[in-house]
């Protein structure tokens, strides 16, 4: 896969409740380029918001990267 200025890369997030996982979002991975207006479509629970907070650093990747402008942000820790 290319680099883009967005890069997710096999990015997943599971929520762990007790004795029950939810995969939120499930081995995501696309790019997205600089100055493109881009569009995250899907079905209620598809996983939008979550990818949403990731990229905005509210929420942390369970594994995968998260790579912005050469940046990789899924290493960031929580502060
Ligand atoms: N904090 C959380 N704890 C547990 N489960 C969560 C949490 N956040 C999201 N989920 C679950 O993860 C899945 C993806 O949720 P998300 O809110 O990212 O979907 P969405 O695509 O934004 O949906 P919508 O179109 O309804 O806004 C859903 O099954 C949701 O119930
Ligand atoms: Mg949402």
């Amino acid at each position: 896969m290319s680099e883009g200025f967005i890069t997710f890369r096999d990015v997943s997030r599971e929520y762990r409740m007790g004795e029950v996982t939810i995969k939120a979002v499930d081995s995501a991975s696309f790019t997205i380029d600089e100055g493109k207006f881009t569009l995250i479509v899907g079905p209620s629970g598809a996983g939008k918001t979550t990818i949403l907070n990731m990229l905005g650093g509210m929420d942390k990747a369970s594994s995968g990267s998260i790579n912005v402008a050469g940046i990789d942000i899924s290493s960031y820790n929580k502060k």
